[in-house]
């Protein structure tokens, strides 16, 4: 065993307070978790091949209409769906569309509240300047061209079967883990996808016929990259411009 790997038998006396209490486990069902061990150079391999793979994800704009199969999208979404979330509510819908129909009238609500954004001026000039190096504007083939639209709705509250509600908890930063999570996984796969919130998207709960407790959180066009596609030449942030470190080192 590597001399930082900490020994477990012996560090469970740093806790006082065990997790779970004796008194919880007797009221709450416990399991041993399934916690793969890993050594530290496949530690460091794995996390450089990560990095990596995410350094090359990139938002596109145009897809391929390839058929993309449905196995794809569900395994995305099982994954995306395996995100945190406060109290456990896992405070999310995802709605897959790939019907031809539903996709073109999502396109055409999406362009007519985009023409007001882009071109009447919804959006002030700050926000039209962060978005110039972008070149987006009110046009949204993608959303008609990408096989599959995924459109991810935050529950701002639990609505049961029987018409009783429950609160749900630090339900944006749930979902936005959740939409993070779908990224990663559409990407590693080998798709592509591009947040997309052409908002006020109140039109998806409409056409999609969502519950009233469901707000739309962001859609997802989902597919192949069109070949030869083009993207904003972006700088990241580097390290040390996202990262500060309090390591007790001096
Ligand atoms: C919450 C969110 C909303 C976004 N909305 C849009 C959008 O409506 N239209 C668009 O073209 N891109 C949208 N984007 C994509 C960003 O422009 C893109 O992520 C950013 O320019 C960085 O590029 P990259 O994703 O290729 O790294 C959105 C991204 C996020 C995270």
């Amino acid at each position: 065993m590597p001399d930082d790997q900490p020994d477990a038998e012996s560090d469970e006396s740093l806790y006082r307070h065990p997790y779970p209490s004796p008194d919880l486990a007797d009221r709450h069902p416990f399991v041993e978790h399934d916690h793969e061990v890993v050594d530290d150079a496949e530690m460091r391999r794995r996390a450089e091949a990560f990095r990596a793979t995410s350094e090359r994800r990139r938002s596109v704009r145009m897809f391929s209409p390839d058929p993309v199969p449905r196995a794809l999208v569900e395994a995305a979404v099982a994954a995306a769906s395996t995100a945190p979330s406060g109290a456990h509510k896992q405070p999310w819908t995802f709605v897959a569309v790939a019907d031809p129909d539903v996709k073109a009238r999502i396109r055409e609500a999406a362009e007519a509240e985009e023409r007001t954004n882009y071109l009447d001026n919804r959006m002030n000039a700050e926000w039209q300047e962060a978005l110039a190096p972008l070149g987006t504007d009110h046009h949204k083939e993608f959303l008609d061209v990408a096989p599959w639209l995924v459109v991810l709705f935050e529950q701002r509250y639990e609505l049961r079967d029987d018409g009783s509600t429950r609160k749900n908890y630090y339900v944006k930063e749930s979902v936005g883990i959740a939409a993070g999570l779908f990224v990663a996984a559409v990407h590693d796969m080998g798709l592509a996808t591009l947040p997309h919130t052409p908002s006020p998207m109140a039109f998806l709960r409409t056409i999609l016929g969502r519950p009233e407790n469901e707000r739309p959180f962001v859609m997802f066009p989902v597919g192949r990259p069109l070949p030869g596609v083009r993207v904003p030449d972006l700088r990241r942030k580097a390290l040390d411009e996202v990262l500060v470190v309090l390591d007790g080192m001096g």
